[in-house]
């Protein structure tokens, strides 16, 4: 495991430039500083590989095949491409970064499909655009199924007018740095574009990406509505049609996350649809509530052949810069920010429908969060058999599909399976009720020496936030754990920045 966090946290060790002095590079952390450019720079510099695709390798979360896009190049190569590079900070070490980074342990040449069955619906694999900004138009879906995605929940289609406002979206981002944010809020309410045009739209992209899945969403106002926009959708040709009762900042009354909170509406607009078309129904539930089993199983007696969650969490930002002409309004939050709740109403959702027992026939489609292929195969071991992509796309593209497919296949070989759906709800038994947990038993903090910096945090926390169990000693600015007070909380694992503190094995607490 030592050698493991070493290797993956900060690659091995190497000379610079002809001194004695040895670096170690963060991998991650110099990959997240890249600016993930269009048409970049380095590797237009590279000549014989393709530096940034490597970079976006380890950006998303697969370290290990990023070799793969820079084996033939030379030290030279790799230099010329870290001189092209156009960060405003000065170039991204990419020749250090990637030299230290192991070959591949898994073998590419047999990798398995990830296509999975959704709705009785095959689908090439589980990854599909959200409901949203990422897809309002023929055009932005094709691309997206020309790059790999499998499938796409349309722009929510509705009959009301919508007008948008501007600006309509604002980002929480990690400290100053402008383009890399962890929570996103948005204004924008349903489709702008008439609704036979979307519903010609989806026509032509089911005629032209047949083996594609395009699934309708829609929200009415009234019984009507929704049945006509369904059938409309059957008529279209779309594979399913999801039902928005969702969406935190409708202008209408009775429509979005109003409708969502109530079991009675959910449940009436539920069943008229499935009476009115024999596609698959799949209700979008909202967070916005504390049990969202309760419209959730609303929906399932009415029919639902399965749920998707989350749609975005009421949420306020601050930042002036967002106002619409000096006004402001409750409105919705996504990213990776809201991933540990949506997993939580996934989980919630997954017990309900007691997927782990198979006993019942509701599926489910998780969203809320997903960057990368772990981030997507935590909700499919919750019980998803499809996971839905936004906020991620928003900022960094279509082109996220390539790792989250390459992870996903490069996990399944590593654990030996040929199968995506043998990875749905795994995780599920897991999961108990707090007074189950063992109480009995500890693991302490392990320090490595060879790793810490010296920077004193885990000392800071431990005594301000945590049981006063680390000494510091100001000479050899080194952290010791005082055994008899620490209380295995492990904040001072999470805190260390230099990914220095590892785990002890779990032993009896002392009485
Ligand atoms: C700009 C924007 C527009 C959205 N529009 C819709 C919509 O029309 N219909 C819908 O069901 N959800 C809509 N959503 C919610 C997303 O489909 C998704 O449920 C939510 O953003 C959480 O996923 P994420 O964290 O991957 O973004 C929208 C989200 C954003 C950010
Ligand atoms: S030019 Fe620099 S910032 Fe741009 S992709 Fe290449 S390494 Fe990243
Ligand atoms: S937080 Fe980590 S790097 Fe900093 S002193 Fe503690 S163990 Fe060392």
């Amino acid at each position: 495991m030592k050698s493991l966090m070493k290797r993956i946290l900060f690659g091995d060790r190497n000379q610079h430039g002809g001194t004695q002095k040895e670096i170690r590079v963060n991998i991650y952390e110099e990959a997240k500083q890249c600016l993930l450019c269009q048409d970049a720079p380095c590797t237009k510099a590279c000549r014989r590989g393709d530096p940034a695709r490597a970079i976006r390798a380890i950006r998303f979360d697969n370290h290990k095949p990023a070799l793969r896009w820079v084996k033939d190049c030379s030290d030279a190569d790799l230099l010329r491409a870290e001189r092209a590079c156009i960060h405003y900070n000065g170039p991204i070490r990419i020749k250090e970064m990637l030299r230290s980074i192991h070959p591949d342990d898994v073998d590419d040449s047999h990798y398995p499909s990830l296509d999975i069955t959704f709705c009785g619906i095959h689908c090439e694999n589980p990854f599909f655009l959200a409901s949203s900004a990422v897809c309002t138009n023929y055009e932005m879906v094709a691309r997206a199924f020309e790059a790999g995605w499998a499938g796409v929940f349309y722009k929510t289609i509705c009959m009301q007018e919508i007008k948008e406002v501007s600006p309509r979206f604002d980002a929480m981002h990690n400290s100053a740095t402008h383009g890399d944010f962890y929570g996103f809020r948005n204004m924008e309410q349903l489709s702008e574009n008439p609704v036979e045009m979307d519903f010609d739209i989806l026509r032509r992209l089911k005629q032209n990406y047949p083996t594609k899945v395009v699934v309708a969403s829609i929200m009415g106002q009234t019984e009507e509505e929704w049945m006509k926009l369904a059938k409309m959708a059957e008529e279209a040709g779309c594979d399913a049609v999801e039902l928005n009762f969702s969406c935190p900042q409708m202008k209408h009354k009775g429509m979005g996350s109003d409708v969502g909170q109530s079991p009675e509406l959910v449940k009436t607009f539920t069943a008229c649809v499935k009476q009115s078309v024999k596609i698959p129904v799949i209700p979008k539930m909202t967070p916005n509530i504390t049990h969202i089993t309760e419209p959730a199983e609303a929906c399932v007696q009415a029919g639902a052949d399965a749920i998707s969650a989350i749609n975005t969490i009421k949420s306020v930002t601050m930042s002036v810069s967002s106002e619409v002409t000096g006004q402001r309004t409750i409105s919705g939050y996504s990213g990776r920010a809201v991933k540990p709740i949506a997993l939580r109403h996934i989980l919630e959702l997954a017990q309900m429908s007691n997927i782990r027992c198979q006993t019942s026939n509701i599926e489910l489609s998780g969203i809320g969060g997903i960057e990368t292929w772990r981030d997507a195969l935590e909700f499919i071991q919750l019980g998803c058999a499809n996971v839905q992509v936004c906020t991620a796309v928003m900022q960094y593209g279509y082109r996220i599909i390539d790792d989250l497919i390459l992870g996903m296949q490069r996990y399944l070989t590593k654990r030996g399976m040929t199968s995506m759906q043998s990875l749905v709800g795994e995780l599920l038994l897991k999961f108990m009720n707090p007074d189950h947990l063992d109480r009995e038993t500890i693991i302490y903090p392990r320090f490595d020496k060879a790793l810490c910096v010296g920077c004193g945090r885990c000392e800071v926390s431990c005594s301000d936030g945590g049981h006063q169990a680390i000494v510091f000693d100001h000479d050899t600015r080194q952290p010791r754990l005082v055994g008899t007070k620490c209380v295995g909380c492990h904040l001072c694992r999470l805190v260390c920045p230099a990914g220095a503190i590892g785990m002890t094995k779990r032993v009896n607490k002392k009485k």
